[in-house]
Order: C-alpha cells, then structure tokens, then sequence
C-alpha cells in the first residue's frame, strides 16, 4: 500500500540496542519483547473481530493489517469519526473504543504493544519500543 511505503521511510532506520540478557521487572522493554507482548494481547484480545492476522472478520471487525487497514475516513457505517492521519490518531481512537465489547479495558502500555504488534505487522520498523511521539511521527495518510 502506497501510504505505507512513505510510512516506512518515515520511521528512519537507527539500530535497535541488543534486547537485555536478564530483563529485571520495570526494566525498559525492548521492541522485540513489546512486539512479542501485544501479539499475545492482540489474540486474546483482538483476534476473535479484527482476524488472526489482521485481515478482518466480516460482521466482527475491519482489517487491521494489511492495505486495507486504517483508511483515513471511517468506513461506511462506521461508528468512528476522526480521520487516521498518524498511528496516533489510531491510537487514540482505537485505546477509547476497543475492544468493542469491552472498550477501553486495557492499560497504556496493553494498547501501545498491541499496536508495536501491529504497526511492525504492517510493515513498520520499530527502532525502539512504540510510545506517544513515535506513533505521533508515524504517518499514515498525509
Ligand atoms: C467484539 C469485536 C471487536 C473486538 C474484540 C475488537 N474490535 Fe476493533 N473494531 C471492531 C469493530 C466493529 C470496528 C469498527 C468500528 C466502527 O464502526 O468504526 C473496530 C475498529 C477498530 C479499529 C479502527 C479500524 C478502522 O478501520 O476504522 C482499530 C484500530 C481497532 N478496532 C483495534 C482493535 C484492537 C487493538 C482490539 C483489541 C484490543 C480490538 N480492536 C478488539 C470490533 C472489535
């Protein structure tokens, strides 16, 4: 999808610090761990309307990878009405609604790894683990 070929070079490409041999609790996570952590969240929380792999369920929920994933207007239909321009916007969105029959449920973090989970699942190079700024910088439809 053309909007996430510009995305990818939006998000430059530093290297990622080795993850930690030993993380101690509290410890920053690592991108591959936060990635690792909201795939787990995204099954057990997501999976069963947006799809094993994010290809959407039809009458459950749209796509949340691949080129139909996040258009900047909503759907028709949709209850959504904000326009995507960044992951932030998503982000704030989807951490207010989602899931739908449970919104809003889960912690910053839950939702900014799910999102790791997601945005590196659409082909987004994380270099250090997603937070507000970066997915500020990320931009879907400019
Ligand atoms: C019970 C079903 C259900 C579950 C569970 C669910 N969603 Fe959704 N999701 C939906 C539906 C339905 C929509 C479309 C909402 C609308 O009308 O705008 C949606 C929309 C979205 C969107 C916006 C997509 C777009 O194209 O507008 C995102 C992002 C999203 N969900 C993320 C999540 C995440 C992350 C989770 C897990 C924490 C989750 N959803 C769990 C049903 C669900």
């Amino acid at each position: 999808m053309k909007q996430y070929a510009s995305l990818i070079l939006l998000v430059s490409a530093c290297h990622s610090s080795p993850p930690a041999a030993t993380p101690s609790p509290g410890a920053a996570l690592t991108v591959t761990a936060q990635i690792e952590q909201g795939k787990q969240l995204y099954v057990a929380k997501c999976a069963k309307c947006h799809g094993d792999a994010g290809q959407g369920v039809s009458d459950k929920g749209p796509a949340v990878v691949g080129k139909d994933a996040f258009p900047l207007k909503p759907r028709a239909g949709a209850k959504r009405d904000v326009d995507f321009h960044t992951a932030a916007d998503v982000f704030a969105w989807a951490t207010k609604q989602m899931p739908a029959d449970d919104p809003a449920s889960l912690s910053t973090g839950e939702y900014l790894a799910i999102f790791a989970f997601d945005l590196s699942a659409n082909g987004v190079k994380l270099d250090h683990p997603l937070d507000g700024p970066t997915a500020q910088s990320i931009t879907l439809h400019p």
